[in-house]
């Protein structure tokens, strides 16, 4: 077998892909219930992918981390399955520029008894990261999902670099962006912003770099 097929489970009919989450994938109900929900929106195609959310979530536990920064919501997946796994001390910080988006979220939320674990920040994302910077929280952050605006992934990156403590992680997904990134003739800001930010990370010595084929691509930064 020669073509291997990567694609977010809930988009991709592959029958591989559809085996590893059968035999991978732990929702409640109310995460559930939110994906059902959010299937129904005109850009389901936005929501993060199950299997990354659980491997975020798994990561979360596994590093003891307490805050968590959760860079593009839309109707809150990952920010919900990132605070079921926090302590109750925890605290996920979620940035968006869209209301609208982030209120479908917070009943699911409340559902799963979390709220209080996600603080909304509506405004764009590198305003907020930068105020969290000003306000002397560098170094305090454990671990950030960047999964907003692709042009701004660069920023974001060097942004999270400074809020996060060592041993952190920061992970981005979309980082395959549908496969456009070894086709040299996409030449689309998108595509370009993703494909020389995965140039830079190869080799970017302040991190330690995991790549992985899942869902629409996904890179784990290991801040050392
Ligand atoms: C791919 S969706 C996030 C999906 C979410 N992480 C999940 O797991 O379902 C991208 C989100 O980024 C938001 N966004 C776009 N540009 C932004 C910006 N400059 N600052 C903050 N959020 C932004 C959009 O409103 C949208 O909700």
């Amino acid at each position: 077998m020669d073509k291997m097929s990567y694609g977010k489970s809930y988009l991709t009919t592959d029958p591989l892909v559809k085996y590893v989450t059968e035999h991978s994938i732990r929702h409640t109900d109310v995460q559930k219930r939110l994906m059902e929900e959010t299937q129904k929106h005109r850009s389901v195609g936005m929501m993060g992918a199950p299997e990354v959310l659980q491997l975020n979530a798994n990561l979360i536990q596994a590093i003891g981390a307490k805050k968590v920064l959760d860079v593009g919501v839309f109707t809150g997946a990952s920010a919900l399955a990132a605070a079921l796994v926090l302590p109750a001390d925890g605290q996920v910080h979620a940035l968006d520029v869209s209301k609208e988006y982030t209120d479908i979220g917070k009943s699911f939320w409340r559902d799963a008894g979390v709220s209080d674990k996600i603080e909304v920040h509506i405004a764009p994302a590198a305003d907020t990261l930068q105020k969290f910077i000003d306000e002397g929280q560098a170094g305090t952050f454990d671990f950030a999902f960047i999964d907003a605006d692709k042009g701004s992934y660069d920023l974001y990156y060097e942004q999270c670099l400074l809020l996060l403590r060592r041993g952190g992680i920061i992970s981005f997904d979309n980082t395959l962006w549908s496969g456009s990134v070894i086709d040299e003739s996409n030449q689309t800001p998108d595509t370009v912003a993703i494909r020389n930010l995965n140039k830079k990370l190869k080799d970017d010595h302040r991190i330690n770099i995991s790549f992985l084929s899942i869902a629409d691509g996904l890179t784990l930064c290991f801040v050392k």
